[in-house]
C-alpha cells in the first residue's frame, strides 16, 4: 500500500445532542454533551488509516489537553503524527449541535490550525506519496501549497471543498478529484442548478460539463441518503456513475463526508478505480453515521466489506 499525505485541520469537537437545532435568537434544551477528536483532516486521516491506509498527517495543535487528545486519537489509529506541530495557539475547536435525525450544524474556531502555513508543506514530506487529501479548514494558501507539492510528487490530489470557499483557478487545476456535496458543488459552479439528488445518471452530464469548464475532470458528489455520483470526464465509456445509498439508521452524520474522503484516499492508494473507491467510500460514510462522533465512529475494512 502506498503512502497517503493528509494536510490540514485538527479540532476538538464540543458536541451537544438535541431534539432540534436552534434558530437564530433561540435557546433550546439539549441532551448529552461530549468532547471528541475531530477536524476534517484529522478525520480523513483516521478514516483512511482504519481502512488500511499508510497515512502521514501534517497539521498543528496547541500545547493543551485538546491537543493531547487529538494526537492520541490520530496516532492511536496508526496515523504518523510526527509532523503535527505543537504551537502556542490553542487547539482548534468545533462547536457542534446534532439533532435527533443525525443532522448537524458546526462552527469552527481555527486556533492552532491557522498557523499551518505554505512553508510547512515541505516537498520532502510528499515524496513517494500516491494520494494527497485536503479540505478547506486551513488557509487557502496552505491548501494550494500542499496541492502543488502533491502534484509535483506525482500523487493524486483529492480536495474536499468543505467548509465551502471559492478557490483559485490554480487550486482547481492542481486538484485531480474534487469531493463535494450537492450544495458545495453548486456553489463551486457559481450557483449551478444541480439535478435532484435522486435523478438518474443521465441527468448529471450537464453538471459534469460545467465542472470540466471549471478545470475539474473528476468529481465525487455525495448526496446524503441518496448515495453519491461519480463524474469522470476521462472515462468516456461511463462518465457518470450513480452509486446507490447504503441504507442505515443515521444517529450522527458529523464527519461522514470526511469518512468518505478518507476512504476514497485509502482505496485509490490501494489501486482501486475511482468508481470502486467511491462505492467503498459510500459504505464507509454510511456506517460512520450510525454511531455518535466522528473518528470513534469510523469503520474498519472488515465492517465495510461486510456491507459492500
Ligand atoms: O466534518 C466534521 C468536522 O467538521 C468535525 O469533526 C469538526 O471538527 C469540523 O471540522
Ligand atoms: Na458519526
Amino acid at each position: 500500500m502506498s503512502r497517503i499525505v493528509v494536510a490540514g485541520s485538527l479540532n476538538a469537537d464540543l458536541t451537544i445532542y438535541c431534539e432540534r437545532l436552534p434558530s437564530p435568537g433561540e435557546t433550546v434544551h439539549g441532551n448529552d454533551f461530549a468532547v471528541n477528536p475531530g477536524g476534517k483532516s484529522a478525520n480523513q486521516a483516521v478514516a483512511a488509516a482504519r481502512l488500511g491506509g499508510q497515512v502521514t498527517l501534517l497539521g498543528a495543535v496547541g500545547a493543551d489537553p485538546n491537543g493531547d487528545m487529538l494526537v492520541a486519537s490520530t496516532a492511536g489509529a496508526g496515523v504518523d503524527v510526527s509532523h503535527v506541530a505543537r504551537v502556542s495557539r490553542p487547539t482548534g475547536v468545533a462547536v457542534i449541535s446534532v439533532d435527533t435525525a443525525g443532522e448537524n450544524s458546526i462552527i469552527i474556531s481555527a486556533g492552532a490550525n491557522a498557523t499551518l502555513a505554505p512553508e510547512h508543506m515541505d516537498p520532502a514530506l510528499f515524496a513517494g506519496a500516491s494520494v494527497v487529501s485536503l479540505c478547506l479548514e486551513v488557509s487557502l494558501d496552505t491548501v494550494q501549497a500542499a496541492a502543488q507539492a502533491g502534484h509535483d510528487a506525482g500523487a493524486t490530489v483529492l480536495l474536499n471543498l468543505s467548509p465551502f470557499a471559492p478557490v483559485a483557478q490554480e487550486l482547481a487545476r492542481l486538484t485531480d478529484v474534487l469531493l463535494v456535496n450537492a450544495h458545495e458543488g453548486s456553489q463551486f459552479l457559481g450557483g449551478y442548478d444541480m439535478p435532484a439528488a435522486d435523478a438518474p445518471a443521465n441527468a448529471w452530464h450537464g453538471a459534469l460539463e460545467e465542472f470540466v469548464r471549471h478545470g475539474l475532470n473528476k468529481v465525487l458528489l455525495t448526496l446524503g441518503a441518496d448515495g453519491s455520483v461519480v463524474l469522470d470526464a476521462t472515462n468516456s465509456a461511463a462518465p457518470v456513475v450513480r452509486i446507490a445509498p447504503t441504507v442505515v439508521q443515521a444517529v450522527d452524520t458529523t464527519g461522514a463526508g470526511d469518512a468518505f474522503t478518507g476512504a476514497v484516499a485509502a482505496r485509490l492508494a490501494a489501486g482501486d478505480s475511482l468508481v470502486d473507491a467511491a462505492r467503498y467510500a459510500s459504505v464507509a460514510a454510511a456506517l460512520a453515521a450510525t454511531k455518535k462522533g466522528t473518528q470513534a465512529a469510523y469503520p474498519s475494512s472488515g465492517e465495510v466489506a461486510a456491507r459492500l
